[in-house]
């Protein structure tokens, strides 16, 4: 059998040497991807999805990898399909033949974690950070007592680039948005700096920030902004994060994390102030989704597995942290 890492560096690096049975089975993986492909491109397609997936399969606790297994979890699926309706970006919701999208993992993982830690509760308040205009934004309007949505709404990077994810109308036509009816009396957006919040200590019942701190100019200011979500939220409140996770430990980047800086820039630093929920699930994906990646910067194949990503020498997937504030301390 291959192993995870052979696979990873024979897919992202130079040709490996494999043995006879290795070169076959990924040989069999290029075809079943090639068969998939056409099969999707004629729009036939088979109603089975995730081929290699036992049910309740790599689901452990909260904190893991981007995990198709949870697409068959009824009660994460469930979810999965109520969020569809404050999205727009109906294609982060496909689920045919195990083509998911881990866009729509990242958002509906939030959630769902949310949920199990108690987090959704009618007069809970809320701060997201980096939010743009995700769809958790107008889910949890429906849910909580009230959600301040904060970003940098006016950089022009994130403005223009192909999800538009922080356009200025979205402050002026929050509307235009979510396909959903909700009450945006119950939304406040503001422009914020995540690494400054400006709010006062123990403000929010929680934080969440998704795609966005590795964003923030570099893992020093990855860490202040996850700081600060410590600090605007109440003692005993959660802190739900997804960033980018590079596969293998070798693999660099200014703004992503090997698992080893995850835990050293991140993780630890903040641990006098957040703890873990509990253990992270780094063993979430099949040699489907490892195999088939999709390639960046040209992001072809999008709308198939997109769950690893590629781009040059380096792979990554999402990762999704959460961590509960400790409560303070009192001197003996
Ligand atoms: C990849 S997008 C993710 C948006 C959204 N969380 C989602 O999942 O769709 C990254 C977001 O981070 C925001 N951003 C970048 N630097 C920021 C900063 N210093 N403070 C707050 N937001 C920032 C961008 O404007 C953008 O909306």
């Amino acid at each position: 059998m291959i192993s995870f890492r052979t696979l990873v560096k024979t897919l992202v690096g130079a040709p490996r040497s494999l043995d006879d049975e290795q070169r076959a089975e990924l040989e069999w993986l290029r075809q079943e991807n090639a068969l998939l492909r056409e099969e999707v491109r004629r729009k036939r397609l088979p109603a089975a999805p995730f081929p290699s997936i036992p049910r309740d399969a790599g689901i452990k606790g909260l904190c893991e990898l981007t995990n198709p297994a949870r697409y068959l979890s009824p009660d994460w699926f469930a979810l999965h399909m109520d969020l569809e309706r404050y999205a727009m970006d109906k294609h982060c919701f496909q689920t045919f033949n195990g083509a998911i999208y881990r866009k729509g993992w990242e958002w509906t993982h939030c959630l769902f974690g949310l949920r199990e830690l108690g987090m959704l509760k009618p007069d809970h308040r809320a701060i997201g950070v980096g939010a743009g205009r995700e769809c958790v934004i107008y889910y949890l309007a429906d849910h909580i007592a009230h959600v301040t949505a904060t970003d940098l709404y006016d950089q022009a990077d994130w403005v223009d680039d192909g999800g538009k994810e922080a356009s200025l109308t979205l402050v002026e036509r929050s509307k235009a948005h979510t396909p959903a009816t909700v009450d945006f009396s119950k939304i406040t957006f503001e422009t914020r700096d995540g690494t400054s919040l400006g709010y006062s200590d123990d403000t929010f019942d929680f934080a969440w920030s998704l795609s966005s701190i590795e964003h923030f100019g570099g893992h020093e200011a990855a860490l202040r902004a996850l700081r600060e979500m410590g600090r605007v939220v109440k003692p005993g409140g959660i802190v739900a994060v997804a960033t980018e996770l590079l596969l293998l430990e070798e693999h660099r980047h200014p703004e992503y994390f090997t698992r080893s800086q995850l835990m050293r820039d991140l993780v630890e630093p903040a641990a006098a102030q957040l703890e873990l929920v509990d253990d992270v699930n780094f063993d979430t994906l099949t040699y489907e989704y490892l195999a088939d990646g999709v390639v960046m910067p040209a992001g072809r194949d999008r709308k198939r597995r997109h769950v690893v990503l590629n781009d040059g020498d380096i792979q990554w997937t999402s990762i999704m942290l959460f961590f509960r504030k400790r409560e303070l301390r009192r001197s003996p």
